[in-house]
């Protein structure tokens, strides 16, 4: 199988696309290696997937389409997974023009090039913030998800509506994946557990927001790309064609599109997690309490009983072994 990742030095599509490779996939990767946070985590990200024979990484962005044209038709992809983006809750609020360029018209432009390329699945990188002001717990795809609060998930679910009408007009089957605070070894150096650890090994405070009385369904990375894995060979069928329905399936009534939640469905307190890290550092934490910031959403709980009908797996590693799995990774990374 051929397989085009976008993001494939981020976080995640490093781990899915190291995943992929160990499972005899071929892998054309395409990351524009920005400045969000360090590149230099991109670069060591990627240099360890070049050791593969199967991997090859166009450095170009989304949103130079010939580029990324040119590179979907070399690749000659059947599944392209798209989880390159402009990321961050918070820095949507001080830079949201970059979440229209890498958002929405890089997503756009994805999609153009992926359909000209004739690849015959594209999965698309969502998140749990596109719930936002929803009340209903814990977020199942069916619920209504038209309240962002803040511009990261704006532009989410905009790339999803996007990706809904193309799938429609072409009948191109499109999976859109809505991920829950994903963490792991290799992780994004903006996320609240590369941060604190950071802060606390170097003695400095942490910032808790909200009291510590925030919940988050942490996803470990291997969780998370093992689903991945199993979704790309669950293409969404079209309206003809569909066997008996999946329990609380979100298929769209007119299109071979569907989303689906990819979380732990184990909610944990901030204050809780901060204490498991603690423990994990064997360190304690000065912790400087601050308000909810604009944009945050109180609490994340994924439905994940689609998933788990899909595929037959739902993730659930406790996160206490990831922590535990996370610092080991950091320590060594780091030397400390
Ligand atoms: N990590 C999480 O907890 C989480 C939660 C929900 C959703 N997501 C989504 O999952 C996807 C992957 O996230 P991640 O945590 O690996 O983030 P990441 O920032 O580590 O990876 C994204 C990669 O995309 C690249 N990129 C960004 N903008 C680009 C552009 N315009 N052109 C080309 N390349 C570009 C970056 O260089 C980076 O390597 C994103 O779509 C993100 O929104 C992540």
């Amino acid at each position: 199988m051929r397989v085009f990742v976008t993001g494939s030095s981020g976080f995640i599509g490093f781990h899915l696309c190291r995943r992929l490779l160990e499972g005899g996939a071929t892998v054309a990767g395409f990351d524009g290696m920005t400045p969000y946070y360090d590149p230099a985590l991109k670069r060591q990200r990627r240099a360890l997937l070049e050791a593969h024979a199967g991997f090859v990484q166009t450095e170009a962005m989304l949103e130079d389409a010939p580029a990324l044209a040119r590179a979907l038709a070399e690749a000659r992809p059947d599944v392209v997974v798209h989880l390159a983006a402009q990321a961050g809750v918070r820095y949507s609020i001080e830079a949201p023009r970059s979440y229209v360029d890498a958002n929405l018209i890089g997503t756009f432009n994805l999609l153009e090039a992926a359909r000209a390329a004739g690849a015959r699945h594209v999965l698309i990188a969502s998140t749990s913030s596109v719930y936002g002001a929803n009340p209903d717990l814990p977020y199942r795809e069916t619920d209504r998800a038209d309240w962002p609060v803040s511009f990261y998930a704006a532009t989410k679910k905009a790339t999803e509506a996007m990706s809904h009408a193309l799938a429609h007009i072409h009948a191109l089957p499109v999976t859109v994946f809505r991920f829950f605070t994903v963490y792991g070894p290799w992780g994004r150096p903006d996320m609240a557990l590369f941060r604190f650890t950071e802060a606390i090994l170097q003695g400095r405070p942490i910032e808790v927001y909200n009291g510590g009385e925030m919940w988050r369904d942490f996803t470990h990375v291997d969780d998370l790309v093992r689903a991945i894995g199993l979704l790309i060979d669950r293409a969404p069928p079209g309206p003809e064609g569909r066997g008996d329905p999946v329990p609380g399936d979100s298929l769209s009534p007119v299109a071979p599109w569907r989303v689906v939640n990819i979380g732990n469905s184990a909610p944990v307190r901030l204050s809780d997690f901060i204490d498991i890290l603690e423990a994990e550092l064997g360190r304690p934490a000065e912790r400087l309490m601050r308000p909810m910031q604009p944009g945050d959403v109180p609490r994340t709980w994924a439905d994940c009983s689609l998933l788990g009908h899909l595929t037959g797996f739902c993730p659930a590693t406790d996160l206490r072994a990831g922590v535990t799995d996370f610092v080991r990774w950091y320590r060594g990374w780091n030397g400390v």
